[in-house]
């Protein structure tokens, strides 16, 4: 793996020394590290001295990511697939030896009235932001419970609240927050700590789903959803901070 580290700016709260040393030797897979509120974490994560490792399905976009954000371990794996992620982890595990925390970054988005809603649109979200989920916590669980590690969810606004024409991602997200209460407890035990972050609507790729123009500069942006990512990373063991909500300042698009 290239150790090489990106030498772009760091963000004012992680300029201390002790701050970029804050993850040293700690290794961080963001699933869905490759563009948007995953990129940003994968990047604070490496501003932070964790050895990062990202995981997506796109080729070319993996690679100019890991340019990006320099001396990252990339592997492309589709965390709808029950295969492909299981040696996503393998090889994870072979390459990098443990792993302390993961975050699931991978979802999507459809934005449709229920009754254009088709099983095709049903199934994608399903899949794409809770079946994902499902199958990449599980592939990372035997690292993590050796590391003693956690897991950082990232779902959404609408994992509590119901907004029209996204019954499809709704049913998904409020199925992922289900499902990482569960793990929260269940994992409690093994000493695995399980948090979720609920960012509202973010300026990435996944915006040009929605069905009605928006002002980007309004959205949290990426990067704020990383910095909140990072303190429940850097929380004290002892801590668990379970579910934080991040919404623009200005109230919902
Ligand atoms: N943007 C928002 O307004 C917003 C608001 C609330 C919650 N969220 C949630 O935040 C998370 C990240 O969204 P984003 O806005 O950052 O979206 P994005 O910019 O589209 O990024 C999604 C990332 O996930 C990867 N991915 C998607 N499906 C995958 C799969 N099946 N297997 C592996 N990788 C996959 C993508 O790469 P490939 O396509 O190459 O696989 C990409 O790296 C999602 O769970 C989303 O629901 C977003």
């Amino acid at each position: 793996m290239d150790s090489t580290r990106s030498q772009t700016e760091s963000p004012s709260s992680l300029e201390s020394p002790a701050a970029e040393s804050a993850l040293r030797g700690k290794v961080v897979t963001v699933v869905g590290g490759s563009r948007g509120i995953g990129f940003a974490i994968a990047q604070a994560a490496a501003r932070a001295g964790a050895t990062v490792v990202i995981i997506a399905r796109e080729t070319a976009r993996l690679r100019v990511a890991a340019k990006e954000l320099g001396g990252v371990l990339t592997l492309r794996a589709d965390v709808t697939q029950e295969l492909q992620t299981v040696r996503a982890f393998r090889v994870l595990g072979g390459n990098c030896g443990h792993l302390d925390v993961l975050v699931n970054s991978a979802g999507m988005f459809t934005y449709k009235p229920f009754e254009r809603t088709t099983i095709k649109d049903w199934s994608l979200n399903l899949k794409g932001n809770l079946t994902s989920v499902f199958l990449a916590t599980r592939a990372a669980l035997p690292l993590l419970v050796e590391s003693q590690g956690q897991v950082v969810n990232i779902l959404s606004v609408s994992s509590r609240h119901a907004f029209a024409n996204c019954s499809a991602y709704t049913a998904a997200k409020f199925g992922a927050l289900g499902l990482t209460r569960v793990l929260a407890e269940e994992l409690r035990p093994k000493g695995i700590r399980v948090s979720a972050i609920l960012p509202g609507a973010t300026n990435t790729r996944l915006v040009r789903a929605f069905g009605f123009p928006v002002d980007r500069e309004r959205l949290v942006q990426p990067e704020d959803v990383a910095q909140a990512v990072l303190s429940v990373i850097l929380a004290p063991r002892h801590a668990t901070v379970a579910e934080t909500v991040i919404t623009p300042s200005g109230g919902s698009v």
